[in-house]
């Protein structure tokens, strides 16, 4: 990105800093980042699928929401049985979505507008369709043949359990071209690339070269985890596993200065340092751990599962290399795995019934397939309050698109399609103005049924209204664009009671921010200890009162309030 359309867009951050503290890029940390699927956002041309056009054409109300960055789900040419995470080619796009040509336009567009573009990088495995196996499969003899990992022995072969295991035995199927079986840690049309080989590991980077060439800020990158794990007959693990994301980022860096790498790693909490290798690998990880507790914990009106959150993972530190991208809810199912046994076994039971009507939502004996307007029972103020929650905490913040409005899951859907499916603009228009054609034509059906008894939201019956969810979340977008302390800070916990109440603060530069949350659907009252001058103390979000008393400010929240306040310290 040029200087002119320098994308910082926080209002505190020093444009020349973007390369501060020893290269690393700082703009990811201020960032407010969406996540959408191109083919299920905006379809331009009525054939049913949205494309790169019709993104361009919504980009105003990602502005208006505060959007600083886009994170967009593969979008490359697929056979789509995991949803585009089976990459067929990877320099291409998916002619149903657009063209080189059009990603072009979108690049062109968001640089104009100072929005960073991040897409999914898929270098754990292939589909089945990819040339590379194809050829694999024909020729042993081809170079093609080491890019997977295969046995002719599957009985003595290392095995162990599948990601997706209500579908796949295991970790080998086999390819009657090859008469071998290959080695898919995903499903079986996903073989597993051979990352071990020096020539797989130069395609991977050259592919990143290539979208850092045609505009790209950064990527996520799918499956880190899997990409290091024992892999093939010998469960072969890398010599220097951190040299490939070590290398990966110095190739990126080399096209782009300032070029971010964000790693889906669902490791161990005791493991998760591992992949920032010391400021050299990854730049942020999602945080999992997060997700679990700040969902699970919002949901039940707890705050516990917080305090373990914040036990259980390295600290994001305003010039340390753990940073983490937090999520409520993502495009998978929500997986509860990182809860301790109780929480989870109640969790699975608590939320089962997504819509209340018998259908199961649970999914791979570890999650559901369920939005947070499911998980939240239809409400937008527990729904607004955990946007205001996730935009306060340390990292940076994720949104998922459709939950700004509460969209609901179609667990008529099979899988994960429950939470995929296209956005609702207007419910007035049809297929609520996601696309013109007919319904049978529409890339997934747009949900009309929702919560029975629940108002069936849409983007147009909230953007401009007061108080709706979506101006509720704009506003928390807003406030933490105001607010460098959250990536710049020294964030603490604020002990408060009753327990219902969960307070935590920043310090930055003199000042302190802090945010306090209601978790409860009735009203409390808190006193943060928190020492600031009391002709100093600024709004910064939130409607509750406050006063400054002896030990520090009382605040009165209503329920499911949240306020957040700045002060300079005494
Ligand atoms: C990631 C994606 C998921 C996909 C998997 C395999 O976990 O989020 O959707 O199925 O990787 O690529």
């Amino acid at each position: 990105m040029d200087a002119d359309g320098d994308p910082t867009r926080a209002a505190d951050v020093d444009p020349a800093a973007v390369l501060a503290d020893g290269g690393r890029p700082d703009w990811y940390r201020d960032a407010v980042v969406y996540s959408l699927d191109v083919k299920t956002f905006q379809d331009s041309d009525g054939d049913g699928w949205g494309d790169f056009r019709g993104l361009i054409d919504r980009l105003d109300y990602l502005e208006e929401l505060g959007v600083d960055c886009l994170w967009i789900r593969p979008f490359y040419p697929s056979p789509l049985r995991d949803n585009g995470y089976d990459v067929a080619d990877y320099r291409g796009v998916d002619d149903r979505v657009g063209s080189l040509d059009a990603f072009d336009a979108l690049v062109e567009e968001l640089d104009e507008r100072g929005i960073r573009l991040i897409t999914d990088l898929v270098l754990n495995h292939t589909s089945t369709e990819h040339e590379w196996f194809q050829r694999a499969r024909e020729d042993p003899e081809s170079k093609y043949h080491d890019y997977y990992l295969w046995t002719s022995h599957v009985e003595q072969a290392y095995n162990t359990s599948n990601i997706f295991p209500e579908y796949e035995d295991g970790v080998w199927s086999y390819d009657e071209v090859a008469d071998k079986h290959y080695f898919h840690q995903f499903y079986n049309h996903q073989p597993d690339l051979n990352v071990a080989n020096p020539d797989v590991q130069e395609e991977l980077f050259s592919i990143a070269e290539f979208w850092l060439e045609r505009g790209v800020d950064g990527f996520r990158i799918d499956a880190a985890h899997p990409m290091v794990l024992p892999k093939g007959h010998n469960a072969h693990r890398l010599d220097d596993p951190q040299w490939l994301f070590r290398e990966l980022k110095r190739r990126a860096r080399a096209v782009k200065d300032d070029a971010v790498l964000l790693a889906e790693a669902d490791d161990e909490p005791d493991r998760l340092d591992f992949y920032f290798a010391g400021g050299e690998g990854f730049d942020a990880l999602f945080n999992f751990v997060g997700n679990s507790h700040v969902t699970y914990g919002v949901g039940v009106g707890d705050t516990w599962p917080l305090y373990r959150m914040f036990e259980q993972i390295p600290d994001a530190q305003p010039n340390g290399h753990v940073w983490w991208a937090n999520f409520l809810r993502n495009h998978d199912e929500w997986n509860l795995l990182k809860l301790p046994h109780e929480a989870l076994e109640h969790a699975r039971e608590e939320f089962r019934e997504g819509h209340g009507d018998g259908r199961d939502s649970w999914i791979f004996g570890r999650g559901h397939r369920l939005r947070l307007a499911d998980l939240y029972d239809g409400d937008h103020d527990r729904i607004a309050m955990a946007h205001s929650l996730l935009l306060s905490l340390p990292g940076t913040p994720i949104l998922f698109s459709g939950d700004e409005i509460g969209m609901h899951a179609d667990l008529d859907l099979p899988e994960r399609q429950a939470v995929r499916t296209p956005m609702r603009w207007d419910g007035d228009e049809p297929n609520a103005g996601f696309s013109t054609a007919a319904p049978e034509e529409l890339v997934l059906p747009v949900d009309g049924t929702g919560w029975p008894g629940v108002y069936q939201a849409d983007a147009a019956g909230q953007r401009g209204v007061e108080g709706s969810l979506f101006e509720r979340v704009a506003d928390a977008t807003a406030a933490r664009a105001a607010s460098p302390e959250v990536a710049r800070g020294d964030c603490s916990i604020v002990h408060v009671d009753p327990k219902e109440v969960w307070a935590h603060r920043f310090d930055h530069d003199g000042t302190t921010l802090l945010a306090v949350h209601n978790f409860a659907d009735e009203p409390r009252e808190v006193v943060a200890d928190v020492d600031v001058a009391p002709d100093a103390v600024e709004r910064v979000l939130g409607a509750s009162d406050y006063d400054l008393v002896d030990d520090g400010v009382r605040v009165t929240l209503g329920g499911c309030d949240y306020l957040w306040l700045r002060g300079e310290r005494r």
